[in-house]
Order: C-alpha cells, then sequence, then structure tokens
C-alpha cells in the first residue's frame, strides 16, 4: 500500500508562513533542495490545498536552462512528471498537465487511493494536511525546520490533534536547517 507523506519547510516554531503571508525565510539552499528532490523522486501524486497549488504551479514553466540550478531543474522535471489533485471549492480551472480539481477532500476516497496507487502520495499545504493528519491519513511527516522565529502565522501542523509519532531519522545541514522524520503511529481529532 502507499504511503500519504506530509513534508513541510518551516520555522523552528512551527509556521509555514509568517503573519504577512511570507515565507522567503523558507527558501532552500542548495543542499536543502538537493535533499527535498530526493525526497520528492519517488513520489507518484501531489494532493495540493488550492493555496499551495498556486505556488507550485510555478514549477509547471518556469526555465530549465542552464541558468538555474541544478537542483532547481531538477526539481521542476520531478514536478511535472507527478500527477496533481487540487482540492478547492472555488478554483475554476488548472494551468498544468496531469492536474485535476477535487471539491472535497473525501477520506475514503483517499484510502482507496492509497491502496491502488504503486507510488508514495504526498499532501500539502498545511490546511489540507492538517485534515489528512486529523483523518488518520497520513504515514509519515518529513519536517524541515530553519533557524528563524516568526512568532505566527501558518501553523505547519494542526491545532486540536493528538497523535504519537516516532522519529525514523533526523539530519543536520549547514544552513542551521533540521531535518525529522516521523513515522506516524495514530492520531485523533
Ligand atoms: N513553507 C513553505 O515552504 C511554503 C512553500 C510554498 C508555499 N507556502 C505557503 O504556505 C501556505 C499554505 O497554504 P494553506 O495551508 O493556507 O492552504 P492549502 O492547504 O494549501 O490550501 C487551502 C485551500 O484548499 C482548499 N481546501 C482545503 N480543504 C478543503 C476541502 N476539505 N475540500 C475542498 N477544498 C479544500 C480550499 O480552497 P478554496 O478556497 O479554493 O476552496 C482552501 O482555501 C500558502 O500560502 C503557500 O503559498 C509555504
Amino acid at each position: 500500500m502507499a504511503k500519504l507523506i506530509y513534508s513541510a519547510l518551516a520555522s523552528l516554531d512551527g509556521y509555514v508562513e509568517d503573519e504577512q503571508g511570507n515565507f522567503d525565510w523558507t527558501a532552500p539552499d542548495q543542499e536543502v533542495h538537493g535533499f527535498v528532490n530526493e525526497l520528492e523522486r519517488p513520489i507518484g501524486t501531489y494532493l495540493y490545498g488550492r493555496r499551495m497549488y498556486e505556488t507550485m504551479v510555478y514549477w509547471e514553466t518556469v526555465s530549465t536552462d542552464g541558468e538555474r540550478s541544478v537542483a532547481s531543474r531538477e526539481f521542476a522535471e520531478l514536478w511535472r512528471a507527478a500527477e496533481k489533485v487540487v482540492y478547492s471549492r472555488t478554483l475554476e480551472t488548472v494551468s498544468s498537465a496531469r492536474t485535476h480539481i477535487e471539491r472535497e477532500f473525501d477520506p475514503d476516497a483517499i484510502r482507496r487511493l492509497k491502496e491502488s496507487s504503486p507510488s508514495d502520495i504526498t499532501v500539502g499545504g498545511a490546511e489540507l494536511a492538517g485534515q489528512a493528519i486529523a483523518e488518520g491519513l497520513v504515514d509519515e511527516c518529513h519536517l524541515l525546520l530553519g533557524p528563524v522565529l516568526v512568532g505566527a502565522g501558518k501553523r505547519a501542523l494542526p491545532a486540536n490533534v493528538h497523535a504519537e509519532l516516532e522519529l525514523l531519522d533526523e539530519r543536520r545541514f549547514r544552513s542551521g536547517v533540521v531535518h525529522l522524520h516521523y513515522r506516524v503511529r495514530a492520531s485523533n481529532a
């Protein structure tokens, strides 16, 4: 069965964007970007909340010529090759290939997708992922915590969810980013 995985780049105090809507402080350097690419490589399908999709669709059209870093070019190729599902009640059309819109996040449909999918699946941004964690659908989390405090904003992890986690791996990067890889043992909202 495929795993559903939530990955997030966040501040040390646990936010994916600050109160002003900025998240430039999560921008990965080459070392972290290369690592993120290795996390993405085996993924067949991305489940996106509409807001995260609107940020990530940049990778559909970005130039992949030699002026960009190797990690950026590689990420664009991985992104374009994956299937994408965008959850939205407002979005009318999508502007990327291999993409369709779902109007409701149906936990049973996700369970069926996990059973039938030949490769692992990711979920993001934080709002959609929070629902998936609360439903007990998320099997693993990758948190990349940067050395910055932003005080408030959009939480990387949902409020009002109790979950037991097992630390599978950890790693430190030169930039001060720390990677924490957890398996979700059990969760309930
Ligand atoms: N930290 C980072 O590295 C990083 C990287 C990229 C982006 N970001 C930013 O992080 C933020 C993440 O966004 P977010 O967590 O606020 O939102 P999100 O989960 O990406 O998207 C929320 C939207 O998804 C749709 N949605 C959510 N639940 C749904 C459901 N049950 N059924 C149908 N549709 C549903 C709704 O879209 P509608 O309103 O259309 O109905 C909702 O407004 C974005 O601003 C993104 O730009 C951070």
